[in-house]
């Protein structure tokens, strides 16, 4: 006799970035194959799968807080889940999970996924499954079909990281870069468009260095790639992210200027505006550096909206080199941005350095940034105030026939209107707010 009944139903819940989100819905696609369904909200599932981050702060502790709480529930319930640990502190940190949470009977890395099934059949059988190998591209070829999709989809077609920047744990947890087909993206991408997707984000820890072999057998790069999406007729938009500074080819920027599916907003993380800081960081551009290259993308398209990600307090930053930081968000003007305190990672050149800023130092920098990032998000907001845009309808807002949207600069957009999910439409920006902007709808269902 097995020792657990088989789950009928699952919850997924993915932290950290964008490709755990794919990640995690194609765990859940898989777990689908099997019968197994999404738990109804507010319910306990039979079966829980922590994709997990392990970008900063105390992420493991994290996830042993989750399990203890995921598990005394259970014991209230009467019930225990099965429990699976995947994502990226699951690739770091596999076998002090399974030595420290009984509870939990699966872990498994971000490249080893597909293989959860049979891990399930073991959890099922009384048994604890580990795999946190890196085959490349097997977990895709694994997958099961596209099958639907809400407007706004993710492909993910890049993994993994090989340059190393000194406080990063990406490529110890995701491993070496490594590209998808072509082939298999435009397949991937049609089943996308056909299961609902108007806009395809692809995805990437290092999205630009992708690169592989078209139909005639030439080497593409990302803009060949997003040519060809491009000409798929349903799809309506094509975005990608994230991008490194080092990766960034003069075909890109001319598919900026060229291609109108291909939406004007750029994420470029520079992290620092001290270039000391950024040689330190093992980053290979400099402000200037960086700086330049956006001109250039801004030559080719005027309008794009910039977004970036920034670290505060790395190890040894000074006062000086942090207003250095504040004087190149000046100099962008950014529409969008992500900022962070630096959080020393086990393992990384950069937890061990001389000069660990003192926390409170950290909180302080990282004020000043984030007042100066949300001045410039609202500038860039009101500055769009009077603008009629294309936007892709999402989901529904809080109140009574209200819409939640995207501009083409990837700002949310409310509206009313007698209008379906998945449409785009032309909505006039009326207001603006820092995170979200008014609009009113112009004409409805664009092609
Ligand atoms: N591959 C992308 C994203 C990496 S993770 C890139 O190169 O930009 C997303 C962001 O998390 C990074 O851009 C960086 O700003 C932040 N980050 C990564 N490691 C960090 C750390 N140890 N402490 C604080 N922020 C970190
Ligand atoms: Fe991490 Fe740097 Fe790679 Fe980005 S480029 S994933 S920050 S090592
Ligand atoms: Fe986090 Fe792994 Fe993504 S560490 S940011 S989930 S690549």
């Amino acid at each position: 006799m097995p020792d657990n009944a088989p789950p009928k139903t699952y919850r997924v819940k993915s932290f950290g970035c964008q490709m755990n989100v794919y990640d995690g819905e194609r765990m859940g696609e898989l777990l689908g194959e099997r019968g197994i369904v999404p738990a109804a909200e507010g319910e306990d599932a039979d079966l829980v799968v922590l994709n997990t981050c392990h970008i900063r702060e105390k992420a493991a502790e994290k996830v042993y807080s989750d399990i203890g709480r995921i598990s005394k529930r259970g014991r209230e319930a009467g019930k225990q889940p099965l429990i699976a640990v995947a994502g990226c502190v699951a690739q770091a940190e596999g076998e002090e999970i399974m030595a420290r949470a009984p509870a939990v009977s699966m872990v498994v890395g971000p490249q080893a996924y597909h293989r959860l099934p049979e891990m399930l059949d073991t959890a099922i059988a009384g048994g604890r499954a580990t795999d946190t190998d890196m085959p490349a591209n097997a977990k895709f070829d694994a997958l099961p079909r596209r099958r639907k999709t809400a407007p706004s989809a993710f492909l993910t077609i890049q993994e993994g990281c090989d340059k190393f920047c000194t406080y990063c744990v990406v490529p110890y947890t995701r491993g070496a870069e490594i590209s998808r087909p072509y082939s298999a993206l435009v397949d991937e991408a049609k089943k996308l468009v056909d299961a609902g997707a108007r806009e395809i984000t692809l995805l990437g820890q290092n999205v630009s260095a992708w690169s592989g072999e078209d139909e005639a057998g030439r080497t593409v790069g990302l803009a060949g790639l997003v040519r060809a999406l491009a000409k798929l007729p349903d799809l309506a938009r094509i975005r990608y992210t994230t991008s490194h500074p080092a990766d960034m080819d003069e075909a890109l920027i001319a598919a900026h200027g060229e291609v109108d599916k291909l939406m004007p907003y750029l994420h470029l993380p520079v992290q620092s505006g001290s270039d000391r800081v950024l040689k330190a960081m093992n980053r290979s551009h400099t402000a200037e550096s960086y700086l330049k290259l956006l001109d250039r993308f801004r030559a080719a398209r005027p309008d794009l909206a910039l977004s970036g990600d920034f670290i505060v307090g790395f190890p040894g930053e000074t006062e000086a080199e942090f207003a250095e930081t504040l004087q190149l968000v000046d100099a962008v003007g950014y529409a969008q941005a992500f900022s962070f305190k630096y959080s020393p990672r086990p393992g990384t050149p950069a937890a061990t350095m001389d000069g660990q800023i003192a926390p409170e130092v950290m909180d302080e920098r990282l004020q000043r940034l984030q007042a100066a990032l949300r001045r410039d998000q609202l500038a860039f907001n009101e500055a769009s105030v009077g603008k009629t845009c294309q936007v892709l309808v999402e989901r529904r807002g809080k109140q009574d026939g209200q819409w939640l949207g995207k501009s083409p600069w990837l700002q949310s957009v409310h509206f009313t209107g007698d209008i379906a999910m998945g449409d785009l439409v032309e909505v006039e920006l009326t207001s603006a707010g820092p995170q979200s902007l008014g609009g009113r709808l112009r004409q409805r269902a664009l092609a």
